[in-house]
């Protein structure tokens, strides 16, 4: 054998759970279809559960992210000028961080270097073979020549368009899936943030998240049609748009800036059922896409490689099979939980083209009780700041 785990993909998914391995004297080699500079340079999700920030800590990563990442006790969402906050740590005793996942890949990129992992970047039609029989092997191009890697299992760490699901046959899998009519057009901007904590803002003119990255850097974000874009959005143009969403408290203290990031995500619901096949297991985005509205999708690529972690260190090291047999079903009791919240939050905050009058009044219901409720405050602080693993 080659190695003992092949991970393909090396986003957060794959470089997490290569760590975790490592660090349990586990040997991985991690096989990243982009450069380095590719991967660190896309601009993504900011915000981390507490359980997910255990997690890196535990993966020797938490070092960085302790000194300049930023402890959120709360959110505020809005319709209009009607704010309401979301005491996270009152509801719940619990805080997110506020640290984007690109200096999370930075920290866990270096800290496969210090390990000395193999992470081969630039490989071209990656297949995945043998995944019934004793050994499974990975097959790759590189630079022109075929490679093949022989292993013991088998990680789908590849994102949404990988080649790991697609390796399981159609007729053994069911999708699942919801696509929302728009995209987020999101900014980064070395300006002031707007507000200390993040604003989730709903207006008539469709949604805005105001968040940050440190307190001279935001990601700002606003509601685009589909067929929108970047192209479209002018730096004056984004400025004014946001700001007409916000509330007028927050709209009065924005400070505008030159952009020096701009891209548009569109909004999908997405799962793939069973997460295992044989030798190879689907981790993160190959396996489910989460509208990013409940700030889910990184937190759920931490879980699943929390799961997997532990069920190939008791195959490997104490041969027990009992966490690689349940890991399918236990990765995706939690996924379908974030997938729920993840859907309402769209729902409750999005404005959808051609909908009728009742479905603004519905929203508006929605935060108006959200107010009124610290029960109902409560569920969505539950659901914000993390289930347990
Ligand atoms: P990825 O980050 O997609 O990493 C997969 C890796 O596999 C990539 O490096 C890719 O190059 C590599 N790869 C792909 N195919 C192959 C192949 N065939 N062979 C080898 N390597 C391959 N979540 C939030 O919570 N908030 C956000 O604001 C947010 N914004 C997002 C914006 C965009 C444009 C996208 C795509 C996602 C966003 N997400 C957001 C979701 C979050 O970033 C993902 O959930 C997270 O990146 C999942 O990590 P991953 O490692 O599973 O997948
Ligand atoms: C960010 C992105 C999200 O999707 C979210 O819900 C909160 C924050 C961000 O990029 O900072």
């Amino acid at each position: 054998m080659d190695t003992q785990v092949v991970i393909i993909g090396g986003g957060p998914s794959g470089l997490l759970l290569s760590q975790l391995l490592n660090r349990s004297g586990i040997e991985t080699i991690i096989l990243e279809r982009s450069s380095r500079e590719h991967v660190l340079s896309r601009i993504r999700a900011g915000v981390l559960e507490w359980g997910s920030v255990e997690v890196l800590r535990e993966a020797g990563v938490g070092a960085r992210m302790e000194a300049e990442g930023f402890a959120h006790d709360g959110t505020w969402l809005s319709d209009a000028d009607h704010m309401v906050h979301i005491d996270f740590h009152d509801l719940t005793g619990k805080r997110v961080m506020i640290y984007g996942q690109t200096e999370v890949t930075h920290d866990l990129y270096d800290a496969q270097d210090a390990f000395g992992t193999r992470i081969i970047h630039g490989v071209e039609d990656v297949a995945i073979l043998d995944l019934d029989g004793p050994v499974a092997a990975v097959e790759y191009t590189l630079n022109g020549t075929r490679h093949r890697l022989r292993c013991a299992y088998v990680a789908g760490c590849d994102g949404f368009h990988g080649v790991s699901r697609r390796t399981i046959p159609a007729g053994k899998r069911a999708e699942f899936e919801r696509v929302y009519p728009f995209g987020w057009l999101g900014i980064l901007s070395k300006t002031p943030p707007v507000n200390d904590e993040l604003i989730y803002a709903s207006s008539p003119h469709g949604f805005a998240l105001a968040s940050m990255r440190n307190a001279n850097l935001v990601r700002y974000y606003v509601q685009v049609p589909l067929t929108d874009r970047v192209e479209d959005w002018s730096d004056d143009h984004f400025w004014a748009e946001f700001r007409r969403r916000l509330p007028a408290d927050a709209a009065a203290k924005l400070v505008t800036g030159p952009a020096i990031e701009k891209s548009i995500a569109p909004l999908r619901s997405f799962v793939s059922e069973p997460l295992r096949w044989g030798r190879l297991f689907l981790v993160g985005d190959a396996a489910h896409i989460v509208p990013p509205t409940g700030a889910k999708g990184l937190n759920l690529a931490v879980s699943d490689v929390f799961y997997l972690h532990q069920a190939l260190i008791d195959a490997l090291k104490y041969g027990r099979q009992a966490g690689i047999d349940g890991y399918s079903q236990r990765a995706l009791a939690r996924i379908w939980q974030a997938m729920r919240f993840s859907w309402q939050m769209t729902t409750m905050l999005h404005r959808f083209d051609g909908e009728d009058s009742f479905a603004a009044q519905m929203r508006r219901a929605a935060l108006d009780h959200l107010g009124r409720s610290e029960t109902a405050r409560r569920e969505l602080a539950e659901n914000y700041v993390g289930l347990p693993f």
